[in-house]
């Protein structure tokens, strides 16, 4: 009985080179393609792979699954690795994962298999989470050991094979693209100390060839989710960003270049495009410290983002972790209701006015004018009192 494998399947050359591959070894293969989002066309996806030797091919709309179980939590953790990553690459892998996973059952296959190469993070993403949901499955990452030295070799085996493969010349980026964002690696990027060129961008507008005016917009959220931009409401989240994308990419909103530290140990120049999310991101910032108190929101920005990036970077999304702390976001999100006003201009994003139900922001108490309720005298002995441990010490120490 052949073997039967469901491969993680982009259409791309490694992922059609990959089908023939492992055919070629004695596996039957199964392609799985997610639509995360990517704005490409995926009806040729079939008939690609199975051009490719692929025995079936799956394709799945996964859009509002990614944005809701994926890339809200995401935002609610306002999670961003090393302080700037956003995570887009990321997220996807999980959820991939997981659908592998329910075709491995579904077809009574004993391996998935996944195009990631052995110097990435994607290898670890995929398969601790094929692990943690299904044990005793194998995983096969034909890139890690196969004979290809380099693209060249790999279309010419292609090419010998009858494979489908793109006839323009690709621009020499590595792309990943879903509804939250793109990365981009590879080619000139490499070098850390090139800006990158503009040919590298898909998602936004160069900031000096965006709108010379501003644009103000408005986003609603509902118990942390957000569900309006200029009082639109959306059905469906994923097309909320997918929209965002689109307004805040105009005004080149969203452009990160950063250096960061793989799994692997390994630095790599990274470039990402987030508009929607970035946006998103400011949005729930400011709305959370207006709604939250002051200890828990202390609590949050301290606990939380840089550990759930690091979760999701390394891979460790169907963990108790990752799970214990959405129910901490979770919870606080029930107040994150209300709009933020943002100003999007060349590049920026500020948010220039928020409002609440929940608002913990009171006017009698923060003004300055006669309408001041707060009591003043009460301020000279917490001070005091709070002060006290330093008047200790000065005086321990002889001042
Ligand atoms: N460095 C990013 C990450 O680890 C981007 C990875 C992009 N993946 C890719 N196959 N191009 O999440």
């Amino acid at each position: 009985m052949a073997k039967k494998v469901i491969l993680a399947y982009s259409g791309g050359l490694d992922t059609s080179v990959i089908v023939r591959w492992l055919t070629d070894r004695g596996y039957e293969v199964i392609t799985y393609t997610a639509d995360v989002g990517q704005g490409e066309e995926l009806k040729e996806i079939p008939s690609k792979a199975k051009a490719s030797g692929a025995v079936e091919a799956i394709v799945e709309d996964l859009k509002e699954e990614f944005a809701k179980e994926y890339c809200l939590p995401t935002l609610r953790a306002l999670a961003l690795y090393e302080g700037k990553y956003p995570l887009t690459a990321s997220l996807s892998r999980p959820l991939i994962s997981k659908k592998l996973v329910e075709c491995a059952e579904k077809f009574n296959a004993n391996y998935v298999a996944h195009g990631s190469t052995g110097k990435g993070n994607d290898q670890v993403r995929f398969e601790l989470s094929v692990w943690a949901l299904k044990p005793d499955i194998e995983v096969l990452a034909p890139v890690r050991e196969w004979e290809f030295k380099s693209r060249e070799e790999e279309v010419e085996y292609a090419l010998r094979h009858q494979i489908p493969v793109k006839a323009t010349k690709d621009k020499p980026y590595s792309i990943d693209k879903n509804l939250w964002g793109v990365s981009i690696e590879c080619g000139p990027l490499e070098d850390p100390w090139q800006e990158p060129p503009e040919d590298a961008f898909e998602w936004t507008q160069s900031p000096q060839k965006a709108p010379h005016e501003p644009e103000y917009i408005e986003i609603e959220f509902q118990k942390g989710t957000p569900t309006a931009i200029n009082g639109k409401t959306y059905e469906k989240l994923s097309q909320l960003i997918l929209d965002l994308n689109a307004i805040a990419g105009r005004h080149g909103i969203g452009r990160i270049d950063m250096v960061e530290n793989r799994l692997v140990g390994i630095k790599s120049r990274e470039v990402y495009e987030a508009p929607g999310a970035m946006v998103l991101y400011e949005a729930y910032r400011d709305l959370l410290s207006l709604v939250l108190d002051r200890f828990t929101f202390h609590y949050f920005l301290s606990h939380i983002p840089h550990e759930y990036a690091k979760v999701v970077y390394e891979g460790l999304w169907f963990s108790p972790l990752r799970q214990a702390l959405d129910a901490f976001t979770k919870e606080i999100a029930q107040y994150v209701n209300g709009k933020v006003r943002l100003k999007l201009y060349k590049g920026h994003v500020h948010v220039v006015g928020r409002t609440s139900p929940n608002s913990l922001y009171v006017e009698d108490l923060a003004t300055y004018s006669e309408k001041d309720a707060f009591d003043h005298r009460a301020g000279a002995n917490f001070t005091k009192v709070f002060g006290l441990p330093l008047k200790v010490l000065g005086r321990a120490l002889g001042r």
